[in-house]
C-alpha cells in the first residue's frame, strides 16, 4: 500500500518522546497510519521534506472566541481559523455562548454551527458557555449536548451579564457529576471588582491602566480558592482558565498534591506582558486598551515568572490563546472605551489576540538551549496532547501515532532562520487590526501546518492553502481527567459522608 503523503527527514516530537532523526511519518486518507523508515511510496505519493527540522503535533487551542456578539469587531470563523493555521494550530474549541434571558441552549448552539460550518479552515468543536444555568436545561438539554459531541461548559464567576452565584455553580458541578462533562471557570471575584471599579471611577480614575488597579490578584486568588473548594465538595473535575497569579496558581498546585482533579491553564499575555503595557504612548494616550483583558496584566516580572514555573512543572495542563479579539480603531472595538475623549476602561471590550502567536511564543523557549525554559514534550502537552485529552479528543489529536487523524506542525530547520521572526501584525491573518507582540522576536515559526492530510500552511509557498470548508465540526467524547482523580475525601468529612446527600 502507498501513501497520499510522507514526511521525511524530520525530528518527530510528541507528548513522551523526541524521536531520532528521519522517521518517517505515512498518511492515508487523513490519518497517520504508520511511523518507520523507507515508507512504500508510488508516483501519487506526496513528499514533504521537513530538512531536519521538528515536527509536532497540530497545536489545539482550546479557549478561543470566534463570533461572539459581545465582540462584534473580533473575528469570525473565517478570519480566526485562517489565523489559527497560519500559527500551526489545527484544531480550535471556541464558545456557544448562551445569554442569559435564552432558555434554552438548543437554539444557541444551532446558531453557532451556522456561524462555522463551511466557514472554517480548521477542525473547530464548542463548548457551552452557561449563563442560566436552569433545571431544564441542566436536565433535559445538556444530556443532548454530550449526545452531540459537546462535552464541555464554561462558567464566569464575575463579569455582571453573565456570572453565576455560588449555588449556581454548585449545581451545574454536580450535573457535571453525573453527565461527566468537563467544566471551565473563570475564577475572579466579581464583588471585588465592583467594590474598586465604583471607587476608582468616583476618583475620576477611569484611563485602561487602571483596569489592572481594578483587577488585583486576590480577587483571582479568592474565587480559586473557592471554586477548588466547591469542586472538591462536589468531587467534580474542573479547569480554571487564564491563571494569571502565584498565590492562585499555589491553590492549584496544593489541591493537585492531594489528587484532587484540578486542572488550569495560563495564556501567552500572562507570560510575556505587563500592567506598564496599559498605560498609552506618548503619540496615543488611548493605546492600552489594546492589551486590556481579564484577568489584567499583572505588574511585576516576578508574576511572569511565576507562569513560567507552572508551565515547566507541570503545574498547568493547557496553554490556550484565549483569542478575545476586538479591533483597536473601530467605535464598536476598543474605542468604545473612548468618548468624547474621555477613557473609561470598564466599557473596554476585554481580551487580546493570539491564536496565531501562541505556537512560536511558547516554541522559542521549548529545547535543551541554555535559554529553554521547557522541554520540547511538555511543550507538547501544554499545545496540544493535554488539551486534545481533557476535551475528549483522546485518539483523534494530539499526538503523531498511528490512528490519529494526520494534523503536523513543520518547524524550520534552525539554519534557515538563523535570525528569527519578527511578529508583526501586517503578517498576521486575524481579522482585527493590532497584534500585542508587535516587534517581539521568535526563533521558529511553523512553515508547513498539515490538517488531516492536506497542506493548508506553507510559509513560502502561497501561505494559507486551504480553504473555508477544510474545518469540521468535531464530535467529541467526555473528556478525560488529566491530573488527579474523582472520589477523593473531602478535608474534615468522614469517609463516605458525602454519600448522605448526592
Ligand atoms: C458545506 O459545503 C459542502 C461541500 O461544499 C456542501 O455539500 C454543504 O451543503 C455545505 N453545507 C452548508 C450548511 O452550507
Ligand atoms: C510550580 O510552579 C508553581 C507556579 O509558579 C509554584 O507555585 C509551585 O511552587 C511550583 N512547584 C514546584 C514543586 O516547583
Amino acid at each position: 500500500m502507498a501513501f497520499d503523503l510522507v514526511v521525511v527527514n524530520g525530528i518527530i516530537v510528541t507528548a513522551s518522546d523526541v524521536l531520532p532523526l528521519g522517521i518517517e511519518i505515512g498518511i492515508k486518507d487523513g490519518k497517520i497510519s504508520c511511523l518507520g523508515s523507507s515508507l512504500p511510496r508510488d508516483a501519487n505519493t506526496q513528499i514533504i521534506d521537513a530538512k531536519g527540522a521538528y515536527v509536532t503535533p497540530g497545536g489545539v487551542d482550546s479557549h478561543v472566541h470566534f463570533a461572539q456578539d459581545n465582540c462584534p469587531t473580533g473575528d469570525d470563523f473565517t478570519t480566526g481559523s485562517r489565523s489559527a493555521i497560519a500559527g500551526g494550530t489545527t484544531t480550535v474549541l471556541a464558545f456557544a455562548s448562551q445569554e442569559k434571558s435564552e432558555t434554552s441552549v438548543i437554539p444557541v448552539v444551532e446558531e453557532y454551527h451556522t456561524k462555522a460550518t463551511n466557514q472554517s479552515y480548521c477542525d473547530y468543536g464548542f463548548h457551552l458557555i452557561l449563563t442560566n444555568p436552569t433545571p431544564e436545561i441542566m436536565q433535559k438539554e445538556m444530556p443532548l449536548m454530550i449526545e452531540q459531541g459537546i462535552t464541555s461548559v464554561k462558567l464566569y464567576m464575575t463579569y455582571e451579564p453573565m456570572k453565576l452565584g455560588d449555588s449556581e455553580l454548585l449545581e451545574v458541578l454536580m450535573s457535571a457529576r453525573s453527565l461527566g462533562f468537563t467544566t471551565m471557570v473563570h475564577a475572579e471575584n466579581s464583588d471585588i471588582i465592583s467594590l474598586i471599579t465604583d471607587r476608582l471611577e468616583a476618583a475620576g480614575h477611569t484611563d485602561p491602566y487602571f483596569h489592572a488597579i481594578s483587577r488585583p490578584q486576590i480577587a483571582e486568588n479568592e474565587a480559586t480558592y473557592r471554586i477548588i473548594s466547591l469542586a472538591e465538595l462536589t468531587d467534580s473535575p474542573i479547569l480554571i482558565v487564564h491563571m494569571s497569579s502565584e498565590i492562585a496558581v499555589k491553590h492549584v498546585r496544593k489541591a493537585q498534591t492531594r489528587m484532587l482533579p484540578i486542572h488550569a491553564e495560563t495564556c501567552p499575555q500572562y507570560l510575556f506582558l505587563l500592567s506598564e503595557r496599559l498605560k498609552g504612548s506618548h503619540h496615543d494616550a488611548f493605546e492600552g486598551a489594546k492589551c486590556v483583558c481579564s484577568p489584567p496584566l499583572r505588574h511585576d516580572p516576578k508574576d511572569l515568572e511565576a507562569m513560567w514555573r507552572g508551565i515547566a512543572n507541570g503545574t498547568f495542563t493547557t496553554f490556550s490563546s484565549d483569542h478575545a479579539p476586538s479591533s483597536y480603531d473601530h467605535p464598536n472595538g476598543k474605542k468604545l472605551g473612548l468618548k468624547s475623549g474621555i477613557m473609561r476602561y470598564r466599557d473596554i471590550p476585554n481580551g487580546v489576540p493570539g491564536v496565531e502567536t501562541r505556537l512560536p511564543l511558547l516554541f522559542s523557549y521549548a529545547g535543551s538551549d541554555k535559554d529553554s525554559r521547557l522541554g520540547l514534550q511538555r511543550f507538547v502537552q501544554l499545545t496540544s496532547s493535554d488539551p486534545a485529552k481533557l476535551y475528549g479528543l483522546d485518539g483523534t489529536k494530539g499526538n503523531i501515532a498511528p490512528g490519529y487523524d494526520a494534523d503536523l506542525v513543520i518547524w524550520y530547520p534552525e539554519e534557515d532562520l538563523k535570525d528569527g521572526v519578527n511578529i508583526e501584525q501586517k503578517m498576521l491573518h486575524h481579522g482585527v487590526d493590532y497584534t500585542p507582540y508587535e516587534g517581539m522576536k521568535v526563533k521558529n515559526w511553523p512553515r508547513y501546518t498539515i490538517l488531516r492530510g492536506k497542506k493548508v500552511w506553507d510559509r513560502d509557498n502561497g501561505g494559507i492553502l486551504g480553504g473555508m470548508s477544510d474545518g469540521k465540526f468535531l464530535k467529541r467524547g467526555k473528556g478525560k481527567i488529566v491530573v488527579g482523580k474523582t472520589g477523593g475525601e473531602v478535608n474534615g468529612m468522614l469517609a463516605g459522608e458525602r454519600d448522605y446527600w448526592v
